[in-house]
């Protein structure tokens, strides 16, 4: 049995675990930053680098110690090297190397994204490749085929936004403060999803990819109306997201041979109504539906230890010199998607 150890520091969480090859999580830390940023209502880079660089160390030393292990004892040591704010990445990956260095234990940087792609195996066993990739966080929206360690084969992206991140604008519209994922959940429920039209942008388009940007401006109009309700703006604005995610997936899956299981993973995962649509989707297509615990689906140190684990299984290992990543694509091949803010 291995034992890795995991840091993550590309978003607004700081995070540190250790996780046995054998799946059990040995110790975990993690640090939201919500309060540093939630005056700017978004993660603010400098800040967030900042506060990685000094939680980072002492939670390091908090894990090593609550497992009772020296460095020396590690089989690898895994750092999250991008995509991400490059500066919270940077600290994560610089910590990481410098352990490696002084250990001589193996370094594994970790594609972000990756994390999140292999998690739901750390949480199930059974779960075998290939399955079909639902990933939904403030950073990313993508639909992407796990065919295998590293192998990974995106069939959609956002062409502006990501979901969490119009769930995060809509939530400031309607003044509910940030994060905003779970105050327009909470409001949604005394919301009528039908009162107030709103777009479902390329729904009904044949190529596969999201748009949020659109669906964004028109909760704009639809506040500024003085028409509606917020409760009903909000479960107005959570109906078209679920619209928009169940047609996309639609055109992503016809277009891929038969897959056996959907798996969603990140923040927007923990909203319910969407875990529900998302559930009666894959039952429709006589797919298993896979949502692994929610400490799991957001960002956290355990996923990126263990898609370490997953990496030191086949046998890799990266330089010392691996150079942080603000940009990472998981699928090299995946054609570039129209439109200006398009992110990888
Ligand atoms: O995966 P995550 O923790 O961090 C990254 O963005 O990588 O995702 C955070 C995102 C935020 O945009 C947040 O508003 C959204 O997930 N979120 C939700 C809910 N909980 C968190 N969105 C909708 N409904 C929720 N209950
Ligand atoms: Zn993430």
């Amino acid at each position: 049995m291995g034992m890795i150890l995991g840091i993550e520091s590309s978003c607004d969480e700081t995070a540190a675990a250790l996780v046995a090859t054998d799946r059990r999580i040995i110790a975990q830390r993690i640090a939201s930053q919500i309060e540093e940023h939630a005056p700017y209502g978004g993660v603010v880079p400098e800040i967030a680098a900042r506060a990685h660089a000094e939680k980072l160390a002492p939670m390091i030393a908090d894990v090593m110690a609550e497992a009772e292990l020296e460095l020396s004892d590690l089989d690898a040591i895994a750092a999250t090297a991008g995509p991400g704010l490059i500066g919270g990445v940077m600290v994560g990956l610089v910590s990481a190397k410098a352990l490696a260095m002084a250990s001589g234990v193996p370094l594994i940087a970790i594609n972000h994204l990756e994390g999140h792609a292999l998690s739901p195996r750390l949480a199930d066993e059974s779960l075998d490749f290939p399955y079909a990739l639902l990933l939904v966080s403030g950073g990313h929206c993508q639909i992407l085929m796990v065919e295998g360690v590293g192998k990974y084969r995106r069939l959609a992206t956002t062409i502006d936004d990501a979901l969490g991140e119009a769930f995060d604008k809509t939530a400031k519209i309607l003044g509910l403060g940030y994060p905003g994922g779970p105050a327009v959940e909470q409001l949604a429920k005394q919301g009528n999803p039908k009162a107030v039209p709103l777009p479902r942008p390329l729904v009904g388009s044949g190529e596969p990819h999201f748009s949020f940007a659109g669906l964004k401006s028109a909760v704009l109009r639809a506040k500024d109306s003085g028409q509606h309700k917020d409760a009903d703006i909000a479960a107005s604005f959570q109906q078209a997201a679920v619209d928009c995610l169940l047609d996309r997936l639609r055109v992503s899956l016809d277009e891929a041979d038969s897959v056996p299981a959907l798996v969603v993973a990140g923040g927007v995962a923990a909203n319910q109504t969407i875990r529900k649509a998302l559930e009666g989707f894959a039952d429709d297509r006589a797919m298993r539906f896979v949502a692994p615990p929610l400490a799991l689906c957001t960002d956290n140190a355990a996923m990126i230890a263990w898609a370490g684990a997953e990496r030191l299984a086949s046998g890799q290992s990266d330089p010392l010199d691996f150079v942080a990543r603000p940009r990472w694509p998981l699928d090299p091949d995946a054609e570039p998607v129209r439109g200006a803010g398009a992110k990888a």
